[in-house]
């Protein structure tokens, strides 16, 4: 009976810990809430189409394949870059001789040519790897800004004014184009 009692062996104690240890892992790692990854929708953007498809479908860029909303936020606050509400009429006056469009092509190509106050040039070029729009999908995301309280001046076949907007910058990425 006695025999019973008789003491464990460590490797065995320790051996029953570290499965302890896991098992509360796995527990606490499925408790976080998945990142479900979608595969970046193919958006068609024809020139015909209207300009309420085409904010419509920048809305969406913007949403996803954007990622514009790891870091912005449309009417909550702007932590880590600036909240987006009311961008298209503030887009007009951000940069003298400058319209909403080119003000809003240039944040968009040259990120660090115009630093909003109080951030820091951290905005990634969204034309380039990881973002990697392409050109009338960046038309499109232009489109929703303007929509956010200002005027839609951009069409599907709007091309930007890059004489204006494309001066070569230091370390901007500009010169890879
Ligand atoms: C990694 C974080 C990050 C991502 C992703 C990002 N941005 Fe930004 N963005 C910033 C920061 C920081 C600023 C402010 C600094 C500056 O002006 O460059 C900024 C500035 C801007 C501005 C200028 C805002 C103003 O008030 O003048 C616009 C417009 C903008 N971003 C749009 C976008 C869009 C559209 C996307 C997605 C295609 C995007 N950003 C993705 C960080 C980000």
């Amino acid at each position: 009976m006695a025999q019973k009692y008789k003491k464990k062996n460590p490797a065995f104690v320790f051996g029953l810990i570290v499965l302890l240890v896991c098992f509360l892992y796995t527990l606490f790692a499925n408790s976080i809430p998945q990142i479900e990854f979608h595969p970046p929708e193919r958006v068609n953007i024809t020139p015909d189409m209207s300009q309420r498809d085409l904010v419509r479908t920048g809305k969406m860029i913007l949403n996803e394949k954007g990622k514009c909303l790891l870091c912005h936020t449309i009417g909550g606050g702007g932590l880590r870059a600036p909240d987006l509400v009311g961008i298209g009429e503030r887009a007009e006056t951000r940069k003298k001789g400058y319209s909403s469009e080119d003000y809003l092509f240039e944040s968009l190509y040259y990120p660090s040519k115009y630093v909003v106050e109080g951030y820091v040039p951290s905005m990634p070029i969204v034309n380039k790897p990881p973002i990697n729009l392409a050109d009338e999908e960046i038309v499109a995301v232009v489109s929703f800004l303007q929509s956010l309280d200002g005027k839609v001046t951009v069409k599907p076949t709007t091309k930007p004014n890059f004489e204006k907007i494309g001066k070569k910058q230091e370390g901007d990425g500009s010169e890879n184009r």
